[in-house]
């Protein structure tokens, strides 16, 4: 399927810059042999990951908690040894990592893109300014020793190459090892529509089935998976070397809702790609009647995956004023195709539209605490998807 020419997501850009901005096809497709759904064409990661990256963890606070719960989950059930050695592959900022750190447990992080890379420094996390693969896999099993727990979080979909990081997995891990990573759930965006998970730095969507057949020839077994409620609908998968843990039920349960959802299916994709024109159209629709009505529209958040959004459904500066974001290299610079403008949060603030685009749907817990006031005031929030 196609969503048609698509700008990096992460690619605010200046005024300037507009006439040279990069465009790609964004198509992605379901692989009936090892069950991704995967992008055919994908940007070079180093057009995406360098020293001006966009994205910060730590603009969440509901992350920061839950990478907390997440390390301590890691310690108690997997962290056994005296000497524990953790490695982090996309440790962008440090939010997971320093709850080790903290802890005084030998580690590594991993991050590619050097702003953030600086941040997670400062937090005190050790931290390797590379792109996590086989090669570099050999280099820190020399330097570090096996790694007990390799972790990930939201960046496993990130990496075209996957063969070199299951080789490089299999390399590091001790024998009782286990390699934990979660990732947006394929599942949750069939059912959503969530479409926007779909971009440049999301090469792969993953489900119990597709990490199983992707791990498989390296000699790595599911062992257990947990459902997250993070990032929209995320799933944490833990494999480890066969045949080292008993594979726990939560794994066969999700194979066979899997099977049961049709995700092995083409027809089920071909049923998701009509459910986005669908989506496309309603949601434009409903931005256009409120702009008729003459309401002042601004977006909440300006999110890697509106881009997506934006793009697709061809939503320019008529229909949507500005996007406010709490992210400051974001800030001053407009939306990555559609040129919309990023403002500092406090625009939202002190002026309040009739309507505020949720783009940030996967934080709307959070959102929704802090800004009671503005539904109090008369305010209307909208989506793209049904929550
Ligand atoms: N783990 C964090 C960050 C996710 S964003 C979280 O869940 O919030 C993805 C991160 O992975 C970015 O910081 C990006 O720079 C990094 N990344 C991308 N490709 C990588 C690779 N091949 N190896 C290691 N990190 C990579
Ligand atoms: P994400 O959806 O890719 O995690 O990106 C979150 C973006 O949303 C990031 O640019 C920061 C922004 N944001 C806000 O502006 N306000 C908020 O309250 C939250 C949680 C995020």
């Amino acid at each position: 399927m196609s969503f048609g020419q698509m700008p990096l997501a992460n690619a605010f850009l200046n005024k300037k810059d507009f006439s040279s901005e990069y465009f790609y096809k964004l198509e992605p497709a379901f692989c009936e042999h090892c069950h991704t759904f995967q992008l055919t064409e994908q940007p070079n990661p180093r057009a995406m990951f360098h020293e001006n990256y966009a994205f910060f963890s730590r603009t969440s606070n509901y992350m920061i908690t839950h990478f907390q719960q997440f390390s301590h989950w890691v310690i108690e059930r997997y962290l056994h040894n005296k000497q524990p050695f953790v490695m982090e592959i996309g440790s962008n900022d440090g939010i997971l990592l320093e709850n080790f750190a903290h802890q005084g447990i030998k580690h590594l992080g991993i991050e590619p893109s050097a702003n953030v890379a600086e941040v997670a420094r400062q937090h005190g996390v050790n931290t390797e300014c590379q792109f996590f693969n086989d090669e570099l896999a050999q280099q820190v099993q020399q330097q570090y020793g096996h790694a007990d727990a390799i972790l990930a979080a939201n960046v496993m979909c990130h990496i075209p190459d996957l063969h070199s990081i299951g080789q490089a997995v299999s390399r590091l891990l001790t024998p009782k090892g286990v390699f934990i990573f979660e990732d947006p759930y394929l599942g949750d965006v069939l059912d959503k529509t969530a479409y926007d998970q779909i971009y440049d730095e999301h090469v792969y969507l993953f489900s119990a089935h597709a990490v199983t057949n992707i791990f498989k020839p390296y000699g790595l077994e599911l062992i257990n998976l947990q459902y997250q409620t993070t990032h929209g609908g995320s799933m944490r998968y833990v494999l480890a070397r066969n045949k080292q843990y008993d594979i726990d039920s939560s794994v066969t349960k999700q194979l066979t809702y899997e099977q049961t959802q049709g995700l092995h299916k083409m027809a089920t994709y071909e049923q998701f790609r009509k459910n986005c024109e669908h989506s496309r159209d309603t949601f434009t629709n409903t931005l256009y009647k409120k702009k008729q009505q003459g309401q002042q529209i601004a977006g909440y958040a300006a999110t890697s995956k509106s881009t997506t959004v934006l793009n697709y459904c061809q939503i320019k500066s008529d229909l949507i004023d500005f996007i406010s974001d709490t992210t400051a290299i974001k800030q001053g610079k407009f939306s990555p195709g559609m040129h919309i403008p990023i403002y500092p949060y406090e625009t939202f603030k002190e002026n309040y539209p009739d309507t505020a685009v949720l783009f940030a749907w996967n934080h709307k817990q959070e959102i929704m605490a802090k800004e009671a006031e503005f539904a109090q005031q008369g305010g209307q929030w909208l989506t793209h998807i049904d929550l």
